[in-house]
C-alpha cells in the first residue's frame, strides 16, 4: 500500500493513503520511546520483561523498540541504508502477535484500510482483504514499506523497471518481477525505493490482514499504477509495462 502524509493530519481528518483508499486519522500518531520511558508506561516495562526467544510483542512493545531504531537509521536513504532500515524494522515487526484492528474504510471492492496510532518516522497502516480481493500493482516513489502478514494469506508480487526508470514516460518499458511471495502470518515483504519498489496484492481464498509500516523519505508526488503487458520472451519473469495516471 502507499503512504501519505499522516503526520500533517488533524484528528478526524481523512487522507488518501493508497490509490482510491481514504482513511481517517483518529488519534495522535506520534509516540516516542522516550515518552514510554519517561512515563513508565506498561509497553516499555513489559518489553524489559519479555523472553527474547519466545514472547510475542504487543503493539506498544513494538513501538517502544521500533521508534528509536527507525529514528537512528532513517537518515541514510541510499539503497543500502534503506535495506538496513527495513530489515531492522522488520526484525522488530515479526515479533508482533496480533495488533488491534483500527476503524477501517473500504474504497475499493473487498479492500479495507485504517491506521494504528503511533509511529515516528513511520506510520502503521492496517489493511484487510476479502478472499480474492486485489490491490493493483503500483510503484512506491517516495516512501518505503515493511509489509507484515497478520492473518490469512496474500500473494505479494514486486517489480522493478529494467534499466533507467522514468515515472512520467508514456512509452512502454520493461519490468521484471523480482519477488512473488505468499505472505502469511509473521511473514514480511520489503519495498525499498531502489529495490522491489512496485508491489501488488491478491488475497487467498480465506482473505488476509496485515500491516504496511510506511516511511516517507522523499517529497510526495502523484503515483501511477503499473499496467503489465505481455510477458517477454525468455525464462525470466519480464513484462512490457506502462504507467497509468488517473
Ligand atoms: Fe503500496
Amino acid at each position: 500500500m502507499q503512504e501519505r502524509e499522516f503526520e500533517a493530519l488533524k484528528l478526524g481528518e481523512a487522507v488518501e493513503v493508497e490509490r482510491g483508499v481514504v482513511v481517517e486519522r483518529r488519534s495522535f500518531l506520534t509516540v516516542a520511546a522516550s515518552a514510554f520511558a519517561a512515563a513508565g508506561l506498561p509497553g516499555l516495562a513489559r518489553a524489559g520483561r519479555l523472553d527474547e526467544s519466545a514472547d510475542a510483542f504487543e503493539y506498544e512493545d513494538f513501538l517502544a523498540e521500533a521508534v528509536p531504531a527507525a529514528k537512528a537509521l532513517v537518515a541514510d536513504n541510499s539503497r543500502g541504508g534503506q535495506d538496513r532500515y527495513l530489515f531492522a524494522l522488520a526484525a522488530i515487526a515479526v515479533r508482533l502477535g496480533d495488533v488491534p484492528q483500527p476503524k477501517m474504510r473500504s474504497n475499493s471492492p473487498g479492500t479495507y484500510i485504517g491506521a494504528n496510532e503511533g509511529g515516528d518516522p513511520f506510520v502503521v497502516l492496517h489493511w484487510r482483504l476479502d478472499p480474492g480481493a486485489r490491490i493493483g500493482i503500483h510503484p512506491h516513489i517516495y516512501g518505503n514499506v515493511v509489509t507484515l502478514g497478520l492473518e490469512g494469506e496474500v500473494l505479494v508480487d514486486n517489480y522493478e523497471v529494467e534499466g533507467e526508470r522514468d515515472w512520467l514516460t508514456k512509452q512502454p518499458f520493461v519490468v521484471r518481477r523480482t519477488v512473488s511471495q505468499w505472505l502469511t502470518r509473521g511473514g514480511v515483504n520489503l519495498v525499498n525505493l531502489e529495490r522491489n519498489y512496485c508491489h501488488g496484492f491478491t488475497a487467498g481464498p480465506n482473505g488476509a490482514r496485515g500491516l504496511d509500516i510506511t516511511t516517507r523519505l522523499l517529497e510526495r508526488v502523484d503515483s501511477p499504477s503499473l499496467v503489465l503487458g505481455k510477458p517477454l520472451e525468455g525464462p525470466c519473469a519480464r513484462f512490457e509495462g506502462t504507467w497509468k495516471y488517473d
